[in-house]
């Protein structure tokens, strides 16, 4: 077989972005009949959740629905964040996509129902239309004198034609400006914002494509528009609830978006930007686009926080709210009661529980090959063997970080192979949970504040060491 071998200098190009836990998923893996097709996007099996997900991508795409809430449900590692960012790379760049854990609402300096309406307006888009006249056509001479004194205004002229007309235009201080920096010259087709005085070059003309060779391979060709040079033109911008929010609620104004010290909102200042949108709305001006707000480990929110919610999904610009937990039937923050997934059964009432069952073997081993395409990382088929075993006997998460660990360990030994014996040390050197219970009950005497819980007494880990 040729070995094709690829210039250093071109791998590290395509490898800048760092990798992250779920960063080789990349959609839903859904045919067009909401099939979950069982490896696609990087999601392997769980077809039947990713199905569900199909159905609620659906629900919002249509946009129809507010207010309503779904929970994935299973244990831990068995892929529910990793849906729920299957759920966000689907939905493509229009739709918000909120993304918070529940604890993040106790770290933040507002109250907890402060954090979770904004997390909720950030769940909620709005589509706003604007007209503009531009003036759009291709360039057919610029002419800037630039007088030798160096206090005297530039001046220029700027000729644009449509395959129909041609005008010259003359030029004020800051268009001279922007067309200078924009490197407009004659045979690029351009568009002039006549409010803002933008100017965006859109490519260059078919016509001058003879010139090809002065001006390199990424130069891209258009048609000479035809028509009017001036023309009306629809703009549309997308932002969220929360961002209009900060952006009228403070002096510094957007800024504040990126210093994220957004603090709190007053109401009234959302009750006008309701108010303001309502208007937009009836006249044709704006669109609401309802989102998704996905709150992971919801466990960890509170009863005052359960109860926000139950009220804050009936009104009518919710986004729909998507929720996962690992928990099973345990107390509900704030109280004394337990209930299902630390949740109030009211609220469970209202929500579409979708569950996540755990991976067979094959699964676990062709997310295992994805992650370790993901990270780079060659291993033979022995090492992904034990490793697929591993995931199975441990957790798939445990074995997932093994890949990096034995990858470190091959290289030490200068292998471009991660073999099976680089697997069995990184096993031996990072221990999983299993086996540090069992450490931890065997030298639990050496410890600071132990306290053995009765159910893990005399043996109650199975930790037995891994049979090669
Ligand atoms: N079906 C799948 N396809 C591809 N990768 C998956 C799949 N399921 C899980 N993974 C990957 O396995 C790892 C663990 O999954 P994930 O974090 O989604 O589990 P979880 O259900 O959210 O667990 P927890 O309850 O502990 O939060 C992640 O790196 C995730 O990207
Ligand atoms: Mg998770």
């Amino acid at each position: 077989m040729a070995d094709v071998r690829v210039a250093p200098e071109v791998q590290d190009l395509t490898r800048i972005e760092r990798i992250g836990a779920h960063s080789h998923i990349r959609g839903l893996g859904l045919d067009d009949t909401l099939e979950a097709r069982e490896v696609s996007q990087g999601m392997v099996g769980q077809t039947e959740a990713r199905r569900a997900a199909g159905v609620i991508l659906r629900m919002i795409k249509e946009g129809k629905i507010a207010g309503r809430a779904v929970m994935l449900a299973g244990q831990p590692g068995t892929g529910k964040t990793a849906i729920a960012m299957g759920m966000a790379k689907s939905l493509g760049e229009e739709t918000p996509f909120a993304m918070m854990a529940a604890s993040e609402i106790f770290s933040l300096e507002m109250s907890k129902t402060e954090a979770l309406t904004q997390a909720f307006r950030k769940g909620i888009g709005v589509r706003i239309r604007e007209e503009t006249e531009v003036i759009e056509g291709e360039v057919v001479e610029v002419e800037i004198d630039r007088p030798a004194a160096g206090n005297v205004a530039k001046t220029g002229k700027l000729t644009m034609k449509t395959t129909e007309m041609e005008t010259i235009y003359d030029l004020g201080v800051k268009m001279i400006e922007c067309i200078i920096k924009e490197k407009v010259q004659a045979g690029d087709v351009i568009a002039i914002d006549k409010v803002s005085g933008k100017v965006s070059r859109l490519g260059r003309s078919y016509a001058r494509s003879k010139d090809y060779d002065a001006m390199g391979g990424t130069t891209k060709f258009v048609q000479c528009p035809d028509g009017e040079l001036q023309r009306r033109k629809e703009v549309v911008h997308m932002v969220t609830l929360h961002e209009i929010d900060v952006i009228n609620s403070r002096s510094q104004g957007f800024l504040a978006l990126f210093a994220g010290d957004t603090g709190e909102i007053r109401t009234e200042v959302r009750e006008q930007i309701d108010g303001r949108i309502a208007e937009w709305r009836e006249e044709g001006k704006a669109e609401i686009v309802p989102g998704v707000l996905f709150i992971d480990e919801v466990h960890m929110l509170d009863i005052e926080c359960f109860s926000f919610l139950n009220r804050a999904l009936e009104q009518d610009m919710a986004p729909i709210l998507v929720v996962a937990t690992n928990r099973g039937i345990t107390q509900i923050r704030g109280t004394q009661y337990s209930a299902p997934h630390g949740v109030p059964i009211d609220l469970l009432d209202r929500l579409l529980i979708v569950s996540t069952q755990p991976y067979s073997p094959k699964d676990l081993r062709t997310i295992l090959d994805i992650r370790r395409e993901e990270e780079d990382v060659e291993m033979s088929d022995d090492a992904t063997e034990l490793l697929t075993r591993i995931a199975a006997e441990t957790s798939l998460r445990y074995a997932i970080h093994l890949i990096t660990a034995s990858s470190l360990i091959a290289a030490k030994r200068k292998a471009a192979e991660v073999d099976i014996e680089d697997v069995s040390r990184a096993y031996t050197l990072f221990i999983d949970i299993k086996r540090s219970v069992q450490y931890m009950l065997d030298y639990q005497d050496q410890y600071m504040y132990n306290e053995i819980p009765q159910g893990l007494q005399n043996g109650g880990s199975h930790a037995e060491p891994m049979t090669d």
